[in-house]
């Protein structure tokens, strides 16, 4: 199948012919929310999009995604991620066995493996999946599930097995006897099947039991039944199967989720000073020898290069950062930060930015739709918006790029190797050449030729405080006109 949402790396590929089913028609009430439960993310990613990522990586024929429940919207999602993705409606949930037959009926598989797996889990890797379908397709088991040893196995199915430790069936935690309730070992609610057998075994399962849903897992009781071999195959890490039910799972598997991937990029060379209070998204991309300091957020598909340096207390969305550059203090969206640059403390980078190297944005500065080229320094207490400022270029403290005339947004061209004055406004558009200077406090209106000095604003009168009002101490020229403005 075509790319999905993973990184692109598949696995190696299953022996058979393998057919995924995503089950996602569920009402998630607990997360109460307008929101539908599969789609809220975890490390920058929906619930789903992790699923979907970790099948993508089995490089499967076909995926069936079963959608019932806010249907509106994690239909058109699930397609925006991975448009090959066959939905399959269910309008009104009747358990696991009966959305299973309506994505096999959806899907036409009659042969191979099929995989069913919940769309809530966020934390599920490819490699699981992966390791579990050949356990299950190496063993030629009808059906196969992947289980798991836990302390707590409230609200699980459990894994009956009788003496000899074959498994006899799956039983859920309301059908379960007393003694059933203390088996600790449950269904994750990933399974695999043998096709024919789970196209010829769906329209067996009843729905004679304590909630009267059709039980997907009672396929293991039929298999058995009728002689076929069926197995149970414990996953170490369990909380990859585990899923989110309301808000306090999802913070938590996002807490443990950014472990994983922070655990990921320390071993891969990566500094995280404050594991507790970094954050880095499922997509962002770390060179080695990067240092990240304590509060820092990398979100999106933010890159960073080598050697560069993160915090503390930044957030980075969809940014670029280059090799050897210093981040710090910093809040910044769409941005490119050049080789070696200085951005910080207390800089707002917002989309369009683009810092060359070397370069610097310094403290309270603001920035929008910014080219700023390599060497060039905006260093203090400014706003660049809707700019292009040349290389080696100096910005005076204080400067504010006036681009917008209360209708439009207009451009300001700043050359190369200029320096311009403290506390200018540049009422765009305006250009202003290479070498050029502007003088302190100048509000520049009009295009400055390269190698000029502009000036504006008149001459500095005195007052004497001590004088009657009116009458001038120093000077007896008339007031300053700024250009006829004031
Ligand atoms: C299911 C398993 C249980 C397992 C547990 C693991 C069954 C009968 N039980 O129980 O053995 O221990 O998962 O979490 O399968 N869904 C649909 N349509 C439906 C019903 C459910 O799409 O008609 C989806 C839900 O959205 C959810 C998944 O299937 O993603 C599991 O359904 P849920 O009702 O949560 O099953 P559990 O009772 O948790
Ligand atoms: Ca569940």
């Amino acid at each position: 199948m075509a790319r999905g949402p993973g990184s692109g790396d598949t696995l190696d590929h299953m022996a058979t012919d393998l057919t995924v089913i995503v089950l996602a028609a569920g009402g998630g009430t607990r997360m109460r929310s307008k929101t539908a439960k599969v789609l809220h993310e975890v490390g920058g990613r929906s619930m789903v999009g992790h699923v979907l990522a970790a099948v993508q990586a089995l490089d499967p024929a076909r995926v069936v995604a079963v959608v019932g429940h806010q249907r509106d919207q994690v239909g058109p999602h699930i397609q925006s991620l991975w448009p090959e993705v066959v939905l399959a409606v269910q309008d009104d949930q009747q358990g696991t066995g009966h959305a299973v037959r309506i994505a096999v009926a959806a899907a036409g598989t009659s042969s191979g493996t099929v995989l069913v797996a919940a769309g809530d889990t966020p934390l599920l890797r490819g490699e699981s999946l992966r390791d579990f379908a050949q356990e299950h397709e190496a063993a030629q088991c009808a059906v196969s599930v992947l289980s798991g040893v836990v302390d707590d196995p409230f609200g699980y199915g459990r894994i009956v097995r009788n003496e000899e430790g074959d498994v006899e069936g799956i039983v859920e935690e309301n059908d379960a006897t007393a003694d059933q309730r203390g088996i600790r070992e449950i269904s994750s609610g990933i399974l695999a099947f043998d096709a024919e057998f789970l196209v010829e075994a769906l329209p067996r399962i009843g729905n004679d039991n304590a909630k009267g849903e059709y039980y997907l897992t009672d396929a293991v009781g039929l298999a058995r039944d009728a002689g076929l071999t069926v197995g149970a195959f414990p996953i170490d890490d369990w909380r990859q199967t585990e899923g989110a039910n309301d808000r306090v799972q999802l913070a938590e598997l996002g807490r443990e989720l950014n472990h994983r991937i922070l655990e990921q990029w320390m071993r891969d060379g990566v500094t995280v000073m404050d594991p507790e209070t970094t954050w880095v998204e499922t997509d962002v991309r770390l060179a080695p020898d990067v240092i990240l300091l304590p509060g820092t957020q990398l979100l999106g598909a933010t890159a960073v290069g080598e050697d560069a340096v993160i915090g503390p207390d930044t957030t980075l969305k969809d940014c670029e950062v280059g090799v050897g550059a210093r981040v710090v203090r910093t809040h910044g969206e769409l941005a490119v930060i050049g080789d070696g640059a200085s951005v910080g403390p207390f800089a707002y980078l917002r989309p369009g930015t683009e810092l060359g190297g070397g370069g610097k944005i310094g403290t309270f500065v603001e920035t929008k739709n910014a080219r700023i080229g390599a060497g060039a320094k905006v260093p203090h207490l400014s706003y660049v918006g809707d700019a292009d400022i040349g290389e080696g270029t100096n910005i005076g403290a204080g400067t504010i790029f006036a681009n917008y005339d209360g209708t439009n947004k207009h451009h300001t061209t700043i050359g190369k190797g200029a320096k311009t004055g403290a506390n200018n406004t540049f009422v765009a558009p305006v250009t202003i050449g290479d070498q050029a200077m502007t003088g302190g406090g100048a509000v520049v209106r009009r295009d400055v030729p390269p190698g000029s000095l502009a000036v504006s604003g008149g001459p500095q009168r005195n007052l004497d405080r001590r004088a009657p009002r009116e009458t001038e101490a120093t000077s007896k020229e008339e007031p300053p006109t700024d250009e006829g403005e004031s």
